[in-house]
């Protein structure tokens, strides 16, 4: 598997597109991660793979002070690094969170480790479901750097080898333009064309359902 971590110049030339990107701006996914996390006054967090600052934008408004960590300069994290390797101590944050950034690590298991070690209390993370096959491939058409989307199985497994025990686990489905979700991603032509054709079971006109999946892990004492 390919790192991205040599692909920042890829998600520099996106970071407006995220930033601006209304399916990422809120939603009820968003709401319930934020509802996870509690409150913040006194408390501080770090969003892993942060790009366009949503998740970060609502943390701050809950009152956490927050880091964001993201390998895309483009992005404007506080810190330019991977989830695979945090550079920060043991236990730094009370809270560590990702929001659909997972599909892209090459290295999922060693990135919730990281996020395990780095935290006090709690992990929560965000990401694509795995649907099937077809949906893999579109959404390889439709971006590079997607690495995998895995199912909730491999992921609370990966939670539990990371030391981390589950407290919650929540499957939400959201629609979204299927149009605008290509061109986020410069996606056009033949390969837009394979990637609707892939996802045809998932869409309605324009209206493109995908699956996300939402843990909410403690550190095990
Ligand atoms: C869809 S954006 C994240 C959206 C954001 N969390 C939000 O709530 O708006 C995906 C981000 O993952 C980042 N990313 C890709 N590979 C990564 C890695 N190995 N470690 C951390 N972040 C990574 C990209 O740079 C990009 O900014």
């Amino acid at each position: 598997m390919e790192r991205s971590g040599g692909r920042e110049n890829l998600w520099d030339e996106r970071a407006q597109a995220y930033r601006d990107s209304a399916p990422h701006a809120s939603g009820p996914d968003l709401d319930l991660l934020v509802a996870w996390a509690g409150q913040g006054e006194g408390r501080t967090a770090l969003d892993v793979g942060s790009g366009g600052g949503h998740l970060a934008r609502r943390l701050g408004e809950a009152g956490f002070a927050v880091t964001t960590a993201d390998p895309s300069a483009g992005m404007w994290p506080d810190v330019i690094c991977q989830a695979e390797e945090l550079p920060f101590s043991a236990a730094s944050f009370d809270l560590v969170a990702s929001r659909l950034a997972s599909h892209h690590f090459a290295g999922a298991e060693l990135a919730l480790s990281e996020m395990a070690r780095v935290t006090r209390e709690l992990v929560l993370l965000e990401d694509l479901l795995f649907v099937d096959e077809r949906v893999e491939e579109a959404e390889k058409l439709r971006d590079a750097s997607h690495v995998r989307a895995y199912s909730l199985d491999q992921w609370h497994e990966l939670f539990t080898v990371a030391g981390l025990e589950i407290e919650a686990t929540e499957v939400i489905e959201r629609q979204s333009s299927f149009s605008a979700w290509l061109e986020r991603c410069g996606c056009k032509g033949d390969r837009a064309e394979k990637a609707r054709e892939l996802v045809s079971h998932r869409l309605d006109g324009d209206s493109y359902t995908s699956t996300v999946f939402l843990i909410e892990g403690v550190k095990a004492r």
